[in-house]
């Protein structure tokens, strides 16, 4: 499937530029003794998924990078799903979809480098308007993202006048400046019974909305969107597990199909999913999302064993080191939104984030 991100979204950087934006050369990539030295702290966190024989190739872009943070006043945020060695050595910010939004609101830095897909650098921008924000590959999109369009939302509000419009962030700036209020997995249930109404639209996540709709009174219409890394997940596959291990504790996220959150000993964000399964002390848990996540989470709960049928997301990967490195450098791909559009898609944040507040 390709994904596309809309081009009125996105400007890369308008030729060369001075001072403090100029572009910055290539540094040496060797692996001295020296960035050996630098970044033996930071292999130690990621020994048990990267062999020594890797590090070698991931060390110097990782002490490049550290250094070139500091230069350009730069913050990396990087989703749960990143891999170890960008969530582990060189991200400032870890987190689920909102808990970045969040923070991205609080940042003081004066560059944001987004390690995550597309959507989540718009959110960064809607929330930081004067920040540059960064995403190392425009082409880091996401299928339920692409899945809706603002001119779909106007549609359905045409369809079903008077009803509200949740969008699950995962959603293009344009999307969300066309609906009522955003939501993640972490409190779609809260901001939908927020409204105070009968019946809302919940978009694009067709599989999120049953999950909401499974905790709530409120009727939810949904859209036909789906994620297609959680998508591939069944619930035969987790039977097959519990089977051969009783003891097993499945964890899911709620873009999965309900026969596989029917399997599940909880559901949850990927950050609830961390904190329950980082709970399970001396057991064995499966992690029902992403596979990178439990790579990550191993790193801080190594008296947890984790089982890991493993679904890569292709837009996720797309960020590696090496990107993030010429990221800096170039100060590419930047991500910009046209004001009009931007001040409406920031009500929708800005109101979702203010419920918890
Ligand atoms: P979280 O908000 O739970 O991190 O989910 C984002 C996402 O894209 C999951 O596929
Ligand atoms: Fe989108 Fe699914 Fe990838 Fe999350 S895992 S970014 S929902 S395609």
């Amino acid at each position: 499937m390709t994904l596309t991100v809309p081009a009125t979204m996105t400007a890369k950087a308008n030729g060369p530029e001075s001072g403090e934006n100029r572009i910055l050369p290539m540094p040496d990539l060797s692996y001295t003794p020296e960035v050996a030295a630098e970044t033996a702290h930071l292999y130690d966190r990621v020994k048990h998924v990267v062999p020594p024989v890797e590090w070698p190739f991931h060390a110097p872009y990782v002490a490049a990078i550290n250094r070139l943070k500091k230069e350009r006043d730069a913050v990396i945020l990087a989703h749960n799903y990143q891999t170890p060695e960008i969530y582990n050595c060189v991200a400032d910010v870890v987190g689920d979809s909102l808990q970045l939004a969040k923070l991205a609101a609080r940042s003081t830095a004066r560059i944001i480098v987004q390690g995550g897909v597309h959507f989540m650098a718009e959110t960064s921008k809607l929330l930081n308007p004067d920040k540059m924000v960064l995403i190392p590959d425009l082409k880091a999109g996401c299928s339920l993202a692409s899945s809706i369009t603002g001119a779909d939302i106007r549609r359905l509000r045409e369809a079903y006048p008077g009803v509200p419009v949740v969008a699950y962030v995962n959603t293009s700036a344009e999307v969300k400046a066309e609906v009522d209020i955003c939501c993640t997995s972490a409190n779609a249930v809260q901001v939908v019974e927020s409204l105070g109404v009968d019946r809302v639209l919940f978009v694009p996540d067709q599989y999120l909305a049953k999950y909401v709709a499974s905790k709530t009174k409120v009727q939810i219409i949904s859209w036909h969107g789906a994620c297609e890394v959680h998508e591939r997940f069944t619930g035969e596959e987790l039977r097959r597990y519990r089977e051969a291990d009783p003891s097993i504790r499945i964890i899911a996220h709620p873009e999965c199909p309900p026969d596989v959150i029917a399997e599940a000993d909880f559901t949850g964000s990927t950050a609830g999913m961390i904190d329950y399964a980082t709970a399970q002390k001396g057991g064995k848990v499966l992690l029902v999302t992403e596979c990178s996540m439990a790579d990550n989470v191993a790193a801080s709960a190594r008296d947890v064993e984790f089982v890991r049928p493993c679904n890569l997301c292709p837009h996720m990967k797309r960020i590696t080191l090496p990107k993030i490195l010429d990221s800096l450098l170039t100060l590419q791909h930047r991500v910009e939104i046209p004001e009009e559009l931007a001040v409406r898609a920031r009500r929708s944040v800005e109101r979702m984030i203010n419920l918890q507040n």
